[in-house]
């Protein structure tokens, strides 16, 4: 029972290492679809890759990235995959082509990056292991999760990973567009009272939101925002990083998740929308 891994990046790469550890095989995932002037489209089958039905999957692209990364190998890809999504944000999968395969959901709340090597290749660092959480919903884990979590540092199976995928995503609509847009350390958000307004505004539309869909929400985005701001002081936000490098965010993924749960309670998110326009309006080279 292999695992693949779509997107060998610096989660991808982590995770990897946790499944190897465990006894687990993963084989790339890379296959790269190219079309010529001409129109003609050829799949690229890459060293790591195998050319089997995947029935165990880790996607760990960036939230973006995820459907056209996925687009070659649909026809490997069947109900029965079970594929993790160890992405931040909600609704990358949104527009996936049936069927479905079986999703287990993840928050990562580890940091890793990558050193790129003056020789060529990548060096991925782990900065900060912290918890990673996994769940579908079910009380009872897959059998592969307890040998992984022996050998993964704080893996937790959580039956309300959807509680836990809001409560990051709410922190995460805070502290990443505006560290981005400021171009400060998350502990700016503190320290630089100029930004309080617009970091209370943005909270309150994420509580009014998120109490109407989960009916064991506790509010308090603005408290809970502050504290990771302080915990995490001296951190550069990944979208901040993104910006930074002109890489596209995962803006759609996080507040934009959240305007069209908003759109679908008939719920205006004037704050977030106006930052949303703010992100997009900066300039990205990729
Ligand atoms: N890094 C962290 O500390 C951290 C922490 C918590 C959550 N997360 C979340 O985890 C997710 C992954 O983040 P990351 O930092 O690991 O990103 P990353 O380092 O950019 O990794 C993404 C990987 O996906 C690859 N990729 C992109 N398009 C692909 C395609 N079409 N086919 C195959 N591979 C493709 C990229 O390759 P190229 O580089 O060649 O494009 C890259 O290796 C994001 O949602 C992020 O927000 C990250």
């Amino acid at each position: 029972m292999p695992w693949h891994l779509l997107g060998a990046g610096n989660l991808g790469t982590l995770a990897a290492f946790y499944f190897g550890q465990a006894g687990l095989t993963v084989r790339l995932a890379t296959r790269r679809r190219l079309t010529l002037p001409d129109g003609t489209v050829h799949d690229l089958q890459l060293a790591g890759d195998d050319n089997a039905p995947i029935t165990h999957l880790v996607l760990a692209t960036k939230a973006a990235q995820s459907l056209d990364a996925l687009a070659p190998l649909r026809a490997r890809l069947s109900a029965d995959t079970t594929l993790i999504r160890l992405q931040n944000g909600l609704g990358s999968l949104d527009g996936l082509p049936p069927p479905p395969p079986h999703i287990i959901e993840a928050v990562a709340n580890s940091g890793a990056w990558r050193e790129a090597l003056p020789g060529g290749g990548e060096h991925v660092h782990l900065a900060a292991e912290n918890p990673t959480l996994f769940g579908d919903g079910h009380a009872t884990p897959p059998d592969w999760f307890a040998p992984l979590a022996c050998h993964w540092p704080q893996l937790h199976w959580r039956t309300d990973i959807h509680l836990q995928q809001w409560l990051k995503l709410s922190v995460n609509a805070i502290i990443n567009p505006l560290t981005a847009l400021h171009d400060c350390d998350n502990g700016a958000l503190l320290t630089n009272t100029a930004l309080h307004p617009r970091l209370h505004a943005l909270a309150a539309e994420v509580d009014q939101v998120a109490s109407q869909l989960l009916p064991d929400w506790p509010g308090d985005t603005a408290g809970r925002a502050l504290a990771l701001a302080r915990a995490t002081a001296t951190n550069t936000s990944s979208m901040r990083a993104d910006v930074r490098a002109g890489r596209v965010t995962e803006i759609d993924f996080i507040n934009g998740y959240l305007l069209r749960a908003a759109t679908q309670l008939a719920l205006p998110l004037p704050a977030h929308s106006h930052i949303i326009a703010a992100i997009k309006a900066l300039p990205q080279k990729r």
